[in-house]
């Protein structure tokens, strides 16, 4: 229960229900961190604030669309101002367009590459700038599978995560001196409504893992990929850096 007691945490991207922010925002705050959570969808983040403080946790929604340059310093000031710095951020925000190479557009492919490439930069470095005079703090990128290997209609969606695996490795080493730590997690296919989006199923067990090549057989629940984060985010983590963690059943194993 107190794994991150005295600690304050960002996520961004944590409106959706069922979702990877939403569902990591609860967990962190279970183990007494001080959440902030932001998602251009002010109305779900504030539903995620809600559910934590009414569970006894401390939580602020904001909105911010994270390509935002200049929210994004908005939001690190309100984080300031309101529990006196961060040491946790959780750049989570994503968005998938699956489309075949020849059919999508350059804006497409440009937009994929601002939300999920492009956000993490501008999310990295403020993150490192409200926590280096803090003696340190943790930095997880949400990555994919789509970011280790080559999958069907994942050009933009697959560039911009492979992106942000190596993005999450060069911002290790310069921030190390910091002692802030950066690594990616790469979740498989995890039932969420970008999930139920991308494969047009309204129920997980429509998923046909063997399709799908998932050697355990099912999709995984949000809460395996929150307790990844919750694990990077902890001190037990303090010697981990610059790190890729893939929570996929196997997929990327064969
Ligand atoms: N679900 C999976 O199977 C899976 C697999 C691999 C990686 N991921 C990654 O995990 C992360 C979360 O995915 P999810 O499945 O929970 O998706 P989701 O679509 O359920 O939730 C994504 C959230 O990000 C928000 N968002 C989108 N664009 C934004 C922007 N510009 N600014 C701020 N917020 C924005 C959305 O409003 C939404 O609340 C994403 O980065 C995704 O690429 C998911």
């Amino acid at each position: 229960m107190s794994r991150l007691k005295g600690k304050v945490a960002l996520v961004t991207g944590a409106a959706s229900n069922p979702g990877l922010g939403r569902t990591t925002a609860l967990r962190l705050a279970e183990e007494g961190a001080k959440l902030v959570v932001t998602d251009l969808d002010l109305e779900g983040a504030q539903s995620c604030a809600d559910e934590i403080n009414g569970a006894g946790g401390d939580a602020l929604a904001l909105h911010q669309d994270v390509c935002d340059e200049n929210r994004w310093a908005q939001v690190m000031n309100r984080v300031s101002e309101q529990y006196g710095g961060l040491d946790i951020c959780v750049n989570n925000a994503g968005i998938a367009v699956l489309v075949p190479i020849e059919e999508m557009s350059l804006d497409q492919f440009n937009r994929q590459i601002d939300v999920n490439l492009t956000s993490v930069f501008l999310g990295c470095r403020a993150a490192i700038a409200a926590m280096k005079n803090r003696g340190g703090g943790s930095i997880i990128n949400v990555s994919s599978v789509a970011g280790l290997v080559g999958l069907n209609t994942c050009v933009a969606y697959g560039a911009a995560k492979g992106g942000v695996r190596i993005m999450s490795k060069s911002v290790a080493v310069e921030a190390a001196q910091y002692n802030i730590r950066c690594n990616s997690v790469h979740p498989g296919v995890i039932w969420t409504n970008m999930q139920a989006q991308a494969t047009g199923l309204d129920d997980p067990s429509a998923l046909n893992a063997s399709t799908m090549r998932i050697p355990l057989g099912r999709p995984g629940e949000p809460m395996d990929i929150a307790n990844c984060i919750l694990y990077l985010a902890s001190d037990e983590a303090n010697y981990v850096t610059g790190a890729e963690f893939v929570i996929d059943a196997g997929m990327t194993a064969q």
